[in-house]
């Protein structure tokens, strides 16, 4: 370390638990089709193929969808004041994907850290974005480390928060863990506070965690975002019935479904549907599923929070608010919270 330190750059592979990727998935999605509602909502992930990937890329540019120009816009407008009230010399990103808005924090670390060294360790299921993007920060700023881990959610976190590389904490500094997108907010209830308690358990004290989330506002602008003029976002819905034909060999149509989102007030969630046009049968996985004319399938949740269950959702989980920064018009929060 000291006046000569320069950041470097590797990636870990972490075990995926050896599990059969095609039968676990499988059995989660006919579990969704044996339910009444039709639901596979439950695994969002089966949403993101390559295709997947793409058209969400697209959604977050739209005019009607909101949030992710948001949240950078509070990421750049706050970063300064979140890094010096979490105290960390370390930024670990769940999901990081190509940590564009990651900058803004990575730059105010920095210079906090007084060229004292900083690390930065992203999680990401693809390693070619990792690779690509790590390369590059870590071209950008000298001082960085950064330290890539390729994996998902279900149980490689405990491996990336064991790994503090050998420093002792003194050293290490206090960690960031950062969890932005919203994607908490596809999480049923349930998987949201397992997700937060295993973040918990990875703190040491002095640690944070920031995550963001989209907040409650007017049905008209939630349903606009979900279901926007140029028709990208029902065309990222109908995209999981070609990823079930792909990868289950089932046989659906997408033009004889229909793309519906519809504002949940009770449960404060967006709620993305596929109502079938007609009575029909599908195939998946030799399960022969009935849908009648107009019935639908769940095919995502996004729920929506305010300052209160933002509260109620991290103190769940044993974690103490500390803040939740939002911008001007209140549409979208991160949530900042320690031990
Ligand atoms: C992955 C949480 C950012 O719920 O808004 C966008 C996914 N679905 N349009 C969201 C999504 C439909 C999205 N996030």
């Amino acid at each position: 370390m000291g006046d000569n330190y320069d950041g470097s750059f590797d990636i870990t592979t972490l075990g995926d638990g050896g599990g059969d990727e095609s039968s676990e998935m499988a059995r989660d999605i006919k579990s969704g089709l044996l339910s009444e509602p039709k639901d596979i909502s439950p695994w969002p992930k089966y949403l993101y193929d390559d295709e997947g990937s793409r058209l969400f890329e697209e959604i977050t540019g739209l005019p009607e969808y909101y949030q992710t120009r948001t949240e950078f816009s509070i990421l750049e407008e706050r970063a300064a004041e979140i890094i010096k009230r979490s105290g960390c010399r370390e930024i670990v990103e769940l999901g990081s994907g190509s940590s564009t808005k990651t900058r803004a924090l990575l730059e105010a670390m920095l210079e906090a850290s007084g060229g004292d060294g900083a690390r930065y360790s992203p999680l990401d299921v693809s390693e070619g974005i990792l690779k690509e993007s790590g390369e590059k920060l870590d071209e950008e700023y000298a001082d960085l480390d950064v330290h890539g881990y390729v994996g998902d959610f279900d149980g490689s976190l405990g491996q990336v928060f064991d790994d503090r590389d050998g420093r002792d904490d003194d050293e290490a500094g206090s960690r960031l863990v950062l969890f932005l997108g919203g994607t908490i907010g596809n999480f049923t209830p349930e998987k949201r506070g397992e997700f937060l308690r295993e973040i918990r358990s990875g703190l040491a004290s002095g640690d944070h965690v920031l995550v963001g989330l989209d907040l409650v506002k007017d049905k008209n602008t939630l349903e606009a975002a979900y279901d926007d003029s140029a028709g990208v976002t029902a065309k990222f819905n109908k995209n999981v019935l070609k990823v079930l034909n792909d990868k289950l060999g089932a046989d659906f149509d997408p033009s004889l479904f229909e793309h519906r989102a519809t504002y949940n007030e009770e449960m404060e969630r967006i709620e993305m549907w596929l109502d079938s046009h007609v009575s029909q049968t599908i195939n998946v996985s030799g399960l022969d599923v009935r849908f009648e004319a107009g019935e639908g399938m769940r095919t995502e949740m996004s729920h929506k929070f305010t300052e209160k269950s933002v509260r109620r959702t991290f103190e769940g989980a044993g974690l103490e608010l500390t803040e939740l920064y939002t911008d001007e018009r209140s549409l979208f929060g991160l949530a900042l919270a320690g031990l």
